[in-house]
């Protein structure tokens, strides 16, 4: 039910990951169930204390690991309806990063139509988990995992061992030679790449002529009434941030401006051919842009 007095209740009293995690509605049921975000840095810190100070980068993994098993399902539920339509439409070589432990494997609904499928995942330690979910997904031997992250330093020597890419290619890096992808799919992970600008740039570079990106993030609230943003959504947000939001949940921002970023990624072809993107719950702590941005022919 739609009433602003209780969607600015929303906004005001709670923590993104519970907001995330409790289907956008934090009615008594939802509340009975809350998931627990932070258990897995205490569980990690107990279990694996060295880790935090030998080995941060992997301590990080692990806690994010650990985030993703307690609350992927709430997270995945609470997602905008219109994904299940963009990822069902999925076909050709598609490249989903970031898919974490697959909870959002199930959406690919006609994996039929997908040729082959590549999930860019750097957290290793969830690697076991994706794999089964593709095979739920029915995905199986076409879901193939890459140990790697979304950086062109990273991911474009990987996708040349797959044999996706020719050495050149590579070599030169950003080559629109590399244009392979027929599809690239980022939910919820543009967040959290350290170098969103030059990320998601190198990512554009694969995208072949006329193949859609199709995005799922949680991005900025504009803080502007009229486009549906909120003031003290934006204020949340900063006060979140700086309580280290991006400590607790594996770098994730909850101010990038992932649009103007796309928008920017494509002014080498003079833009996209088509922007076909709406912002959903644009008043709340973790406001998403969703839907598809075509490359030009
Ligand atoms: C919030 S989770 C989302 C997982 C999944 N997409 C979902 O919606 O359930 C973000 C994921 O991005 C991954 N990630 C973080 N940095 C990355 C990078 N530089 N390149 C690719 N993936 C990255 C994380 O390991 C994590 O699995």
């Amino acid at each position: 039910m739609y009433h602003p007095a209780w969607e600015w209740w929303q906004a005001c009293s709670v923590c993104p990951t519970i907001w995330l995690c409790s289907d956008g509605d934090l009615c008594p049921s939802n509340l009975a169930n809350p998931p627990v975000p932070n258990l897995g840095h205490l569980e990690t810190a107990v279990v694996q204390p060295k880790l935090l100070v030998t080995n941060f980068a992997a301590y990080r993994d692990r806690t994010f690991a650990k985030l993703l098993q307690y609350t992927g399902d709430f997270a995945a539920k609470n997602t905008p309806d219109c994904l299940d339509s963009l990822l069902s439409d999925s076909r050709g070589v598609v490249l989903d990063v970031g898919p974490g432990a697959g909870h959002q494997l199930f959406r690919f609904s006609n994996p039929t139509n997908i040729k082959a499928i590549y999930g860019v995942e750097p957290g290793v330690t969830m690697h076991g988990d994706l794999r089964e979910r593709a095979v739920r997904a029915g995905l199986g031997d076409k879901y193939k995992i890459l140990s790697c992250g979304a950086e062109e330093e990273s991911l474009y020597p990987a996708l040349a061992k797959e044999g996706l890419l020719s050495d050149a290619v590579n070599q030169a890096r950003a080559d629109t030679g590399g244009a392979v992808f027929d599809e690239i799919v980022c939910v919820r992970v543009l967040c959290g790449v350290p170098l969103p600008e030059s990320t998601i740039q190198g990512l554009y570079s694969l995208l072949k002529p006329g193949g859609r990106f199709i995005v799922c993030e949680h991005v900025v609230n504009s803080g502007d009434a009229r486009a549906g943003g909120s003031s003290l959504g934006l204020m949340l947000q900063n006060v979140f941030m700086l309580v280290g939001w991006a400590f607790w949940t594996g770098g994730c921002q909850l101010k990038r401006d992932t649009l103007k970023l796309l928008m920017k990624a494509a002014e080498q072809d003079d833009g996209w051919d088509k922007v076909d993107i709406e912002t959903w719950e644009a008043w709340s702590t973790v406001p998403h842009i969703v839907g598809a941005l075509t490359k030009k022919a």
